[in-house]
């Protein structure tokens, strides 16, 4: 039998008898994901100055067709539509993107920011039955855990173009980009690694985790990570717009790449 819907039966939208000023994180949450998704959406249709020698933006990677000498499977294919604006970034950023917008902390944040549902807790809402995530569109928040398998893949790109980012042109070396695009990989496994259907897939669909020592151990580091799954979220989300504007400014010519070795 379907749940009922939840009626709230508190006071009109806003109201509320919180003293703290609890509107501070959801407006934080509207300013720094709109901001991203503003950036991002302009980035990814540039297409061009997305790398600079042995650095590619993680925006446009793993480039599967594209003009750079990251390219996976050569140019711009034949059967792609005249009609429609062309760029690698178009390819892969639905992956990472669907899986922020999924992502079980991002819901909480981005429903109580973006569509006030509700602003905070113990605050009023502005409509009065809670309808869940059991019809459309919100239903499609479940493919979080198909998403998570693919960002994976996309992930090991990613270290991929971090290690070689090592290799330039007159041979091994460290730049200040190798640098921002390994941290970028590093701060993008705390994400990913921590995610809470990661968890699951290890140790949590288990009845007596116990009888499984190195899944225990699985489930007992990811719950490390999932602890702090917000400052990951965050973090990674400022460093990979960060890696993007680095590699297009060096691209650019307006910043200069640091040799370190
Ligand atoms: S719950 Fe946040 S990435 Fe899966």
């Amino acid at each position: 039998m379907a749940a009922p819907d939840v009626v709230w039966k508190g006071g009109r939208f806003g109201s509320t008898s919180r003293p703290d000023r609890w509107w501070i994180s959801p407006s934080l949450v509207f300013l720094g994901f709109g901001a991203f998704i503003v950036y991002a959406t302009w980035a990814a249709f540039q297409n061009g100055y997305y790398t600079y020698g042995p650095y590619i933006s993680p925006f446009y990677s793993p480039e599967i067709f594209g003009s750079s000498p990251h390219a996976l499977l050569g140019g711009k294919p034949h059967w792609f539509p005249s009609f429609l604006p062309f760029s690698p970034a178009l390819f892969i950023l639905w992956i990472p993107g669907g899986f922020r917008l999924t992502c079980y902390y991002y819901r909480g944040a981005y429903y109580k920011a973006f569509w006030a549902d509700p602003p905070a807790c113990a605050v009023g809402e502005p409509r009065k039955v809670y309808l869940g995530e059991r019809s459309f569109p919100l239903i499609l928040q479940n493919f979080h855990r198909n998403f998570l398998r693919l960002s994976y893949l996309v992930w090991a790109f990613l270290v991929y173009d971090a290690v070689r980012a090592f290799f330039f042109p007159d041979g091994f070396g460290i730049g200040v980009g190798t640098i921002v695009l390994v941290i970028n990989v590093v701060l993008l496994a705390g994400y990913i690694f921590g995610c809470h259907a990661f968890r699951h897939l290890v140790g949590g669909s288990l009845r007596q985790i116990s009888d499984y020592p190195a899944r225990q151990k699985l489930y007992e580091c990811v719950s490390c990570l999932n602890g702090q799954h917000k400052k990951w979220a965050w973090a990674s989300l400022f460093w990979v717009g960060f890696s993007d504007i680095y590699v297009r400014l060096c691209s650019m010519g307006i910043w200069h790449d640091w040799r370190l070795l």
